[in-house]
């Protein structure tokens, strides 16, 4: 894990092949305008345009301290755009990308995302593809855009059926996760972010996940002084690996534990009443079905699995419920066969192998999926994660 300095907001670097992306972590991080550690933002957006790309509730509770610091810009142009997932269109782009020409957004324009993980996908996408890419940087204001999204350079569009099936690799110059922004989130969002922790934890930095364990509560009480470490932690164990496999050939995959599932709900659901990470957490659990079926210690299952439960996503049947929409075994393995992470082989698993460590499956028995999937289906429509697995 990371050291932390405390009152010293957390720097960390990814190096790519087309510079560095500067990260720095911290509360109060913002609020620091001015100060020698923004000094670098200061300079990258001195008299420039800026297009600030942000959502209704992210700009209420963040806008006035970022547009603080895009002052030395030449003019601030923001360019809203719906609050999560319905940000994450084609269409959305476009209407970004008109806007921007239409006010005067040249080459050396710059782009900045503050948001949850969606705005800042839409964002870095936009910023991709504008005059064939120009620079961006992003400010994520909810956990899971801090921990996972706004780093690493991935961005895109959904698609019908397709989560995340257009998009591009650009990485941003500077990457500023501001603790405070936190304070805003309801609680249901912090939970759920907090997925996307344990599954970086789970296989990648153990210490991290022995952390996260013993202070849930604190972290769902939003402590600044355990979420700073936390969110550093998990930057840096996602910078590990994607240091070494910037363009997901094979190791970055390990961050997908949750999603092939994760992902497939989400599309059935269309994107509704389920947050991303809510997701993941129930894609995990069905993996750690999986994975015990592949010999995983037990114990390191229920240890997750007790996990997942105290934070308690929503159950799919309070979801099937509220969405009259009842999830069904083919139509799940159909949507995980289009997703990305798919093969034309076909579905591909990242499952924990032991402790600390992730392991990716291509070819599990289909009719061992098909009957995993339906107990795990009846299962979690009980409260807490349902029967043990
Ligand atoms: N969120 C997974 C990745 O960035 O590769």
């Amino acid at each position: 894990m990371v050291d932390f300095v405390p009152d010293a907001p957390h720097r960390l670097t990814l190096a790519h092949p087309r510079g560095e992306s500067d990260i720095l972590v911290g509360p109060g991080l913002l609020a620091s305008a001015g100060s020698g550690v923004l000094s670098g933002v200061a300079d990258w957006c001195r008299g420039r345009t800026v297009f600030l790309v942000t959502g209704e509730l992210p700009d209420r509770h963040c806008g006035a301290a970022a547009r603080k610091l895009l002052e030395p810009a030449g003019r601030i142009e923001t360019l809203e755009v719906p609050d999560g997932e319905a940000a994450k269109t084609v269409e959305c782009a476009a209407s970004v990308w008109q806007r921007m020409l239409e006010r005067g957004g040249k080459r050396d324009s710059r782009l900045v995302t503050l948001g949850g993980g969606a705005i800042g996908d839409l964002g870095g996408f936009a910023a991709a593809c504008f005059l064939r890419g120009i620079d961006y940087v992003q400010i994520p204001t909810t956990l899971l855009a801090q921990v996972d999204a706004s780093v690493g350079g991935k961005t895109g569009v959904d698609l019908a059926g397709g989560k995340n099936s257009v998009g591009a690799f650009h990485h941003p110059r500077f990457v500023l996760a501001d603790i405070d922004c936190l304070g805003s989130l309801p609680a249901a969002e912090l939970r759920a972010g907090l997925f996307e922790v344990i599954k970086m934890a789970a296989l990648l930095d153990l210490d991290l996940l022995a952390l996260v364990e013993e202070s849930l509560d604190r972290l769902l009480a939003m402590d600044p002084e355990v979420l700073t470490p936390v969110v550093a932690a998990s930057i840096q164990a996602k910078l590990n690996v994607v240091e070494a496999d910037l363009e997901e050939g094979d190791r970055r995959r390990l961050l997908n534990f949750g999603h092939t599932l994760g992902h497939a709900i989400e599309s059935e659901f269309g994107y509704r009443g389920l947050r991303h990470g809510d997701a993941v957490g129930h894609g995990m659990r069905f993996a750690l079905r999986l994975a015990r079926r592949r010999g995983l210690d037990p114990e390191f299952a229920e240890r997750l699995e007790r996990m997942i439960d105290r934070l308690g996503p929503p159950t799919l049947g309070d979801v099937e419920r509220q969405l009259g929409v009842r999830l069904d075994a083919d139509r799940l393995i159909k949507a995980m066969g289009r997703d990305k992470k798919a093969r034309e082989s076909g579905l591909v698993w990242i499952l924990p192998a032991a402790p600390g460590r992730g392991e990716i499956v291509p070819g599990l028995d289909p009719a061992l999926v098909r009957s995993e999937l339906e107990v795990f289906l009846d299962t979690s429509r009980a409260p807490a994660g349902g029967a043990p697995a």
